[in-house]
């Protein structure tokens, strides 16, 4: 396996100063990301994910080399990140969704034709990464509009194609459909989705959206309080974390709970009842024996997102467990 990123037991304390009183600070050390060890084979598109404060955007930080490992090994494409972060700079691509690497008041082509120049990418190729990107992002008619009046999702598409201009080997996405409605979430993830199949671009992916990691990812890392709790596919991470789906169910009428193992009702008002099931279940023959035995008005799949399947993962877990589940 081309190892392509290497993570050996990675680790970032940040020391933190509290104020404790008049004149008196506290410090206080956070372990960030605590003895992380993974690698990512090249063409891979890999969902690294986590609740709140996790280490996630600390661990993509220290594999740009904008932050430098307290201790453990890294390497992206054999580089050390944080001490040659300029040549790295020209083999990868960061898209980080909570902050734009646009230029805020200048029209979105010119921030382009800057990242032309800083990263001296030969002409040719500068045009044809731009008209790829115009063309499957759907910027055309965006080019010439200051970055500060484009909406959220157009904002984030412009920050895509800035991050791929170079042709990057590997493209770090920290939250890109961040705050995006369905219809621009869904042009993002098919963007990606064709850079990674025709160009075999590797993509490290942080969400908080199970759907983004659904539909993009094979392969699903989970971290938690710093540690790599899980490291395999998002079927299995279900399974650990014996996570449910819910089916919303409206009936024409108030009815006793639907019988329908194995799901079960966990929640009924009026005529609509919920029901949980598990995850790794298929919904498609439950939705059938419902809508033979019952009379349908409506009905729908509701997915567990993130948080509510890591919670689970610890609930459901004896010490050690979690170790266990990472291969
Ligand atoms: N520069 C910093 N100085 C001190 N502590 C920091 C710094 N950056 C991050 N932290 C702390 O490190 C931990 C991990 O933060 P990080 O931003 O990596 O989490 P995250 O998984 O990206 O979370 P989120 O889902 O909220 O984006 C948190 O406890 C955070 O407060
Ligand atoms: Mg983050």
């Amino acid at each position: 396996m081309d190892a392509f990123i290497q993570l050996d037991r990675v680790e970032k304390v940040f020391e933190v100063r509290k104020k404790a009183g008049f004149l008196k600070r506290e410090r206080r050390q956070v372990r960030a990301v605590d003895s992380i060890s993974f690698t990512v084979a090249r063409g891979e598109m890999v969902g690294y994910i986590g609740p709140n404060g996790a280490g996630k955007s600390t661990t993509i930080k220290m594999l740009t080399g904008i932050l430098t490992p307290s201790a453990g090994r890294l390497r992206v494409a054999g580089i050390d990140p944080s001490r040659e972060r300029t040549r790295l700079a020209h083999r990868i691509g960061v898209v980080f969704g909570q902050r734009t690497t646009l230029w805020w008041d200048l029209p979105l082509i010119d921030s382009y034709k800057l990242m032309h120049r800083m990263y001296r990418i030969p002409d040719a190729r500068y045009r044809d990464n731009l008209d790829r990107c115009v063309e499957l992002l759907e910027l055309g008619g965006l080019l010439d509009v200051p970055v500060r009046q484009l909406s959220l999702g157009q904002r984030m598409r412009g920050d895509i194609a800035a991050a791929l201009l170079h042709e990057p080997e590997v493209l770090y996405l920290d939250e890109p459909t961040i705050g995006l409605d369905v219809i621009s979430k869904a042009k993002v993830r098919g963007f990606l989705r064709e850079l990674n199949d025709e160009r075999g671009t590797t993509v490290l992916l942080t969400t908080h959206d199970l759907q983004d990691i659904e539909q993009l990812c094979s392969r699903v890392m989970v971290i938690d309080h710093g540690r790599l709790m899980y490291d395999g596919a998002l079927a299995g991470l279900h399974e650990v974390g014996e996570s449910e789906r819910t089916l919303v169910v409206d009936l024409e009428r108030e009815l006793p709970p639907i019988d329908a193992a194995p799901a079960w009702v966990v929640r009924v008002e009026g005529p609509r009842q919920w029901l949980a099931f598990p995850a790794a279940e298929s919904a498609a023959p439950l939705v059938a024996r419902i809508a033979a035995e019952y009379p349908l008005v409506d009905l729908s799949v509701r997915e567990p997102d993130i948080e509510a399947v890591i919670a689970k993962m610890y609930a459901g877990s004896a010490p050690g467990q979690a170790e266990k589940a990472v291969s």
